[in-house]
């Protein structure tokens, strides 16, 4: 079990823009699901984890209308709050922490790999743990020029990276895909514990952030079951989107 990203991030490091649509919708060449090499990563994946941004929108789109992104996934919510009732029987919380939920994805006796999908803050505590196994981009050729970036200046320590594989998209797309640079593993790998206070410090994730983001990307779960090649009737969840 391998932990990994496949994200889609601007010229400029941008995951989401401001009112949290994420940087792949800026491709129109971009398909839910398939293009950008995303079908044959989530085909090697078996479990996704998620911030509670991201399961906050899951959720109230699959209480209301009945749509999850991620059937046949287990997917793991990294949140420091409890999760509602009536649940996607397939949703995990974490047990504490990022590092509680490293711990739990370690201890879950996975077959297949693991996506940290995002959002941003999600991935960055991921980082900040060391606890990507492969981090795997897509550098799209757009500048998005404000939004939600992967990278915080200062965040994060050095990490020596070696490249797997790249590729280039018609589109201009790239695909880099890293993974630590073996010199430098030893002294790179650091326990979950370690960082766990310094995620909690550095990372702003106030319940009352969370609100009002989510007050203010009802597109963005719309973008995101396009995402996923479950969404099913994308025409019809943008109508719901837009009318709710
Ligand atoms: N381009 C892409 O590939 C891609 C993919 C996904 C998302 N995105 C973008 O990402 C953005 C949303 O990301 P986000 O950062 O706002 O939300 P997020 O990562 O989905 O969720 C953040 C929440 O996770 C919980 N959490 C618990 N422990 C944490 C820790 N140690 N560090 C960080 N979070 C912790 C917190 O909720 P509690 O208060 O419950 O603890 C926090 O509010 C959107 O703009 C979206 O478009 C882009």
């Amino acid at each position: 079990m391998q932990i990994r990203t496949h994200i889609g991030v601007s010229l400029d490091g941008i995951m989401g823009t401001p009112d949290g649509i994420p940087a792949w919708d800026a491709m129109p060449t971009f398909v839910s699901g398939k293009s950008h090499g995303y079908a044959e990563f989530l085909a090697q994946c078996e479990a996704i984890v998620i911030g509670r941004t991201l399961f906050d929108f899951a959720h109230s789109y699959w209480t209301d209308q009945g749509i999850w992104a991620w059937e046949g996934y287990r997917v793991y919510v990294l949140t420091s709050q409890p999760l509602p009732p009536n649940l996607h029987p397939d949703v995990i919380a974490s047990e504490g922490d990022a590092a509680g939920l490293v711990r739990q994805l370690h201890a879950a006796n996975l077959t297949r790999d693991v996506q940290v999908l995002g959002g941003a803050r999600t991935i960055r505590a991921f980082l900040e743990l060391d606890a990507i196994d492969e981090l795997g981009m897509v550098v799209l050729p757009v500048i998005l020029g404000d939004g939600t970036p992967l990278f915080l200046p200062g965040s994060l320590a050095r990490t020596d990276l070696q490249l797997v594989h790249q590729r280039a998209f018609p589109d201009g797309a790239v695909e880099l895909v890293y993974t630590r640079a073996i010199a430098a593993e030893p002294e790179r790998r650091r326990s979950p514990d370690n960082h766990c206070r310094r995620s909690q410090a550095s990372l702003p994730h106030a319940p009352r952030a969370r609100t009002v983001h989510l007050k203010v990307t009802a597109r963005a779960w719309h973008a995101f079951c396009c995402h996923f090649r479950q969404c099913g009737n994308a025409k019809l969840a943008e109508t719901r989107a837009d009318s709710g």
